[in-house]
């Protein structure tokens, strides 16, 4: 092992990641570019995160080293399948009418779980969260979903309260209500189903499969006779053809369907089948869906402080499963397995194959000759592991400061003294118990916020976009002038 993989510390930082820019122009930044300044931190990362890249010959002692005194992380298990694709996804997702690919695949997770076994000695280390995402995870078959949870019990302790949140679609809960049920006995405790929309040409428009309210209603029947008690469902907004009318029907349908949780997703764009919809989705159309939406679940007992996105009806629940309340909260290190699964211990933030192709040839070879299917692996400088704890941190709108500071050695105030006085003084962000927190008037300007916090390279890319396009001969004046 390389002698510098002893113990992994920070790495440098990169010169493009010292740089500091004024506050105003870096929120100025972020509102701009609105549809990437967001939560899906580093942007850019082939650019911005250059400097970190370990080659693969480093990447088994890197892991090992990165990893050595972690207790407790949680799990992330990837199960790329779709019966298609929905126009509007982001995610790595295989399309596939029947699950031919299905059995390779699982073989490959188990013996992907075999390798972190023997590498990291699991079963020293305590899973403080485990989701299985995808894709739609109950595409698979019962018995493939339990050999994963089988996996993860024998490979890893888990930490009681712990629970496992798996995901699924509503045609699957409707035809497949033995499967839900298997779900619940081999013990899956949380279940989310993506509705996005309860309207009916805009669901078509988007691909969607659906029929309507009343399968959504016989999907949730099944749900709960299975035993589910913790139950979510995911809203998108954010669409082109998307009027305020028709989004507050779906927020107060979704609400009469009675999930204990709600999340609202803004649409992000940028590597979707419609991402040149973009452009005719103002920042003011995407906060006047979001106004409507938190009114409609504030007034119907649902909790969610101004720019969380999961909302909860039950007290003292955040509403999001295990696996990302740690990760928002406290900012803790999960092992992601499967097709583009991400990763990121206290030092590395890693990307499995499959990440930028998509295609799950590559992962599937790669496992097959006994390589772990890392596509990208960087060793994180500080501000950089610091800009990812706070990217996800927005999820719930806020940033426990005492877990920043303990992370990280030092606080928030100290290494963002000019971003914490431009938020506050702009009435941005406000302190509230632990956290610092997005006011309503933060909320509605999230993006500029978001990106306040973000590493130097991350934010010169930012200031600069849209100008590479520019006339040269323009550009340098605008260079010139500033
Ligand atoms: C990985 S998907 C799994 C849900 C399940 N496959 C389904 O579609 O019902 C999780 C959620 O991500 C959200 N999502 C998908 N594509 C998105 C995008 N481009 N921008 C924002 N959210 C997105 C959707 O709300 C979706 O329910
Ligand atoms: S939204 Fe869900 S069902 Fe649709 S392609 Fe993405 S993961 Fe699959």
């Amino acid at each position: 092992m390389p002698a510098e993989f002893e113990s992994l510390g920070w790495n440098q930082p990169a010169p493009a990641d010292r740089r500091r820019f004024p506050p105003e122009q870096v929120f100025a930044a972020g509102l701009r570019h609105h549809h990437i300044a967001n939560t899906a931190y580093p942007i850019r990362h082939q650019v911005t995160m250059r400097a970190y890249r370990l080659p693969r010959e480093e990447h088994e002692a890197a892991v090992a080293a990165a990893w050595r005194d972690t207790r407790h992380l949680s799990l992330y298990v990837h199960v790329p399948f779709c019966q298609v694709r929905c126009r509007y996804c982001e995610y790595a997702v295989v399309e596939q009418e029947e699950n031919v690919l299905e059995a390779a695949y699982f073989e490959a997770l188990l013996r992907e779980f075999e390798f972190y076994r023997q590498r990291l000695q699991t079963d020293s280390k305590t899973l403080v969260g485990f989701d299985i995402g995808g894709g739609t995870p109950t595409f698979a078959s019962a018995e493939h979903i339990r050999r994963v949870v089988e996996a993860a019990r024998s490979s890893f302790q888990f930490e009681p309260g712990a629970a496992i949140s798996i995901e699924t679609t509503p045609i699957i809960a409707v035809r497949q209500p033995d499967k839900i049920a298997a779900l619940y006995d081999m013990g899956v405790r949380r279940i989310s189903m993506g509705v996005q929309t309860t309207h009916f040409k805009l669901a078509q428009s988007l691909g969607r499969e659906y029929e309507g309210l009343g399968m959504l209603q016989r999907a949730v029947y099944n749900i709960r006779q299975a035993g589910f008690g913790r139950f979510n469902i995911d809203l998108m907004y954010g669409f082109a053809e998307q009027s305020p009318d028709t989004w507050r029907r779906t927020v107060e349908q979704t609400i009469a369907l009675g999930p204990e949780y709600i999340t609202l997703y803004r649409m992000r764009y940028k590597g979707t089948r419609i991402q040149e919809q973009a452009a005719h989705v103002t920042l003011d159309a995407v906060n006047e869906l979001k106004t409507i939406a938190q009114e409609t679940l504030w007034a119907a007992g649902y909790a969610g402080t101004p720019g969380k996105n999961t909302f909860s009806r039950r007290p003292g629940d955040e509403g999001t499963s295990e696996y990302l309340t740690a990760r928002v909260i406290r900012g803790a290190p999960y092992l992601g397995l499967g097709l583009a699964a991400q990763t990121m211990s206290p030092y590395t933030l890693g990307y499995n194959l499959g990440a930028a192709s998509k295609s799950l040839k590559s992962y599937l070879r790669s496992v097959e000759a006994g390589r772990l299917p890392i596509q990208d692996l960087y060793h994180l400088p500080l501000d950089v592991a610091m800009a990812k704890m706070i990217a996800v941190s927005f999820y719930f709108g806020q940033i426990h400061r005492e877990h920043f500071r303990r992370k990280f050695g030092v606080s928030l105030e100290e290494h963002f003294a000019p971003e914490v006085d431009f938020v506050l003084q702009n009435g941005l962000m406000e302190y509230a118990g632990p956290y610092l927190r997005l006011t309503l008037q933060g909320d509605k300007h999230f993006n500029g916020v978001v990106a306040l916090f973000y590493a130097g390279a991350v934010k010169e890319v930012l200031l600069n976009l849209g100008r590479e396009v520019v006339l040269p001969g323009v550009e340098v004046q605008r260079r010139a002038a500033a």
